[in-house]
């Protein structure tokens, strides 16, 4: 949430900042700024209300004459999208300028301290109250260095944040801080860069800083980068990285919106996922995080799996995995729940977070409550070094590669295959899956991306057509049952985000327990009823509805020969297993929410009220 840039160097700050900005507006989108240090006048600040674009419309350059700059891209928590209300922040005397993102959590306390001392605000931001307070150090003791009242002010507050400040008279100098969401410091020739990720400066340099944890970092081309820690002011030598991201990976590449790229990357990004874990001339199945702590999960009583959103129907799918084939008990549950209703957690619960982003904050505090609580933590993340990655005691990367569009799709199906694989190596090493079935398994997860492939080419066409016919609908319902309950939770989630449709997922069967009571000839229902498992209890479903006049959209196998005959719209899918049988149903739900939502006139990539990485509560 919130995205931050800034850079230091020899080239136009303006352009580097503003296309930065382009590329971090994933991370929140409802206003945007920019401040520069220009040459003998000062600080030249320009924020809106509204996306980067209008920050480019009312802003200037000051042709190559600022250097250094910084900027941000909002999502709102204190206060609402407006104009005074979007960063940067200015202190009270106008020298230092503050781009925040995260939440001060007791800056109501500090805020009164303040207006009791005489500063005053002008907006309804947390973030104001924080530039202000370092302002206060500086006040109260002119000698303090401006990267000591950085500090100082960092040390009384509560809460997360990654900061970029700028004091007029320390010239040429950046100031960051982080506490619980990601600061990435790219390192150029003569000139750096500092970010929410890496994606800002790819094109600029391949070596980058990560911050750590309750880290900062005092920039400047003079001293370069001096990293201390926020609390006991130690000084640390940092870990560079290469960054393996390419410029390709982050651009749209000839497709309109990123989320249509990511759904069609989907054969690659699963193939990436499998790429070097499933051996099947050796019959094995090879991933580091499951192959080092075997006997911690089979030793498990329980698994307790934690997830927010999209990755916590990937969760679900994993329960249905990993105690069909390895027989272990499996809890789903809420980050945000988990974290505040003093679960039961024991030394033997292995506890599996599931993050996209690694960075969601109801994620990471429930890890950090299991963690406390003695439970072995297992994170399945895609962004590779995010902060759950760190956390966690172990764990394996989807490798599904960066994902931009605000609605998840392919990390969700390359979370599925990394769950397949938890289960199937868990199930085999325990014994409860014999070697026939296994090899059978792990043989059909390396046909997927063809399968995939496949679903893409043969239902691209149609679905687009097919779209067109839901414009004006109200309501969606969305069934499955077995595996494909949380596929139909999935597909419901992914309309409603995008195209503001309302939608619900159930499973199959509770739907004469109340949805049935919608169904009219208006109410369209997505059954996904692939021909194993369930299959004869959803015919009788989708008899149901036929008698109530439902409009049914199935997604069925080629060989299918009953729902489809019942259904207003096809869709086939290749045949499979049925665990597997999710990730090639989620693939056509995924294309009919983002052509409904794509007609209706919405921005996909960036739906209304929503970030790609919710990093407060
Ligand atoms: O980065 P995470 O996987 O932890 O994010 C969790 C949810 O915020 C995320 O899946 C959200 O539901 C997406 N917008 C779904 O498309």
């Amino acid at each position: 949430m919130c995205g931050i840039v800034g850079y230091t160097g020899f080239q136009e700050a303006y352009s580097v900042v503003v296309n930065g900005l382009k590329r971090l507006e994933y991370r929140g989108y409802d206003s945007a700024g920019v401040v520069l240090e220009v040459p003998e006048s000062g600080f030249y600040i320009a924020k809106t209300k509204g996306k980067v674009a209008d920050l480019v419309s009312i802003s200037q350059s000051f042709e190559g004459k600022a250097r250094i700059g910084m900027g941000h891209t909002r999502w709102a928590t204190h206060g609402v999208p407006s104009d005074k209300n979007a960063h940067p922040h200015l202190s009270n005397n106008g020298k230092i300028s503050i781009v925040h993102n995260g939440i001060i959590e007791n800056y109501d306390t500090i805020k009164k301290i303040l207006t009791d001392k005489g500063y005053t605000f002008g907006s309804e931001t947390d973030t104001e109250v924080l530039v202000n307070f370092i302002q206060y150090f500086m006040d109260t003791d002119p000698a303090l260095d401006f990267s000591e009242a950085v500090r100082y002010a960092l040390n009384e507050v509560y809460g997360a944040y990654a900061i970029a400040v700028m004091h007029r008279d320390f010239h040429g100098e950046l100031v960051v801080a982080r506490l619980g969401s990601p600061l990435a410091i790219g390192l150029g020739e003569k000139e750096y860069f500092i970010a929410s990720d890496a994606s800002p400066f790819v094109e600029f340099t391949k070596e980058a800083i990560y911050l750590e944890e309750g880290h900062m970092a005092t920039i400047s081309l003079d001293k370069g980068v001096d990293i201390r820690t926020i609390k006991g002011n130690e000084r640390i030598t940092p870990a560079i990285q290469e960054l393996k991201l390419s410029l390709e990976e982050i651009e749209k590449g000839g497709y309109e919106h990123f989320m249509l790229k990511e759904i069609f990357e989907q054969p690659k990004s699963i193939h990436d996922t499998l790429r070097g874990r499933v051996l099947v001339d050796e019959g094995i199945i090879k991933m580091a995080g499951i192959w080092d702590h075997l006997e911690r999960f089979s030793k498990a009583d329980r698994i307790i799996i934690i997830a927010c959103g999209t990755s916590w129907h990937a969760g679900l799918t994993g329960e249905y995995l990993i105690e069909e084939y390895a027989r272990i008990p499996v809890e789903v549950e809420y980050a945000s729940e988990f974290r505040y209703r003093n679960p039961i957690i024991t030394e033997r619960d292995v506890v599996i977070a599931i993050s996209q982003s690694g960075e969601t904050a109801d994620t990471m505090a429930a890890i950090k409550l299991a963690k406390e609580k003695g439970a072995f933590i297992y994170g399945i993340c895609n962004v590779v070094d995010s902060s759950i990655a760190r956390i966690s005691d172990a764990g394996s990367y989807t490798h599904a590669g960066p994902e931009i569009g605000v609605a998840s799709t392919k990390a969700f199906t390359a979370q599925l295959t990394i769950l397949s694989l938890i289960a199937l190596k868990l199930g085999k090493h325990n014994g409860n899956l014999g070697n026939a079935e296994f090899m059978k398994l792990i043989s059909e997860l390396e046909t997927l991306p063809k399968k995939i492939e496949e679903v893409l080419e043969t239902t691209h066409g149609s679905i687009k057509e097919m779209s067109k016919n839901f414009l004006e609908v109200s309501n969606f319902l969305y069934l499955g049952r077995g595996y494909n309950f949380p596929t139909a939770l999935e597909g419901a989630l992914k309309l409603k985000e995008i195209s503001y449709i309302h939608a619900e997922g159930y499973p199959a069967a509770e739907m004469k327990h109340g949805p049935i009571a919608l169904i009219d000839e208006n109410m369209p229902i997505v059954i996904i009823a692939p021909q194993k498992g369930h299959y004869d209890k959803i015919v009788s479903n989708v008899q149901e509805i036929k008698a109530r006049k439902g409009k049914v959209i199935s997604v069925v196998n080629y060989a299918d020969s009953r729902v489809s005959k019942m259904s207003d719209y096809t869709i086939e899918i290749p045949d499979s297993s049925e665990c597997f049988s999710p990730i090639l149903a989620s693939v056509p739900l995924q294309l009919m929410a983002y052509y409904i939502a794509v007609y209706r006139g919405a921005n996909v990539d960036q739906p209304r009220n929503l970030a790609k990485s919710v990093t407060v509560e």
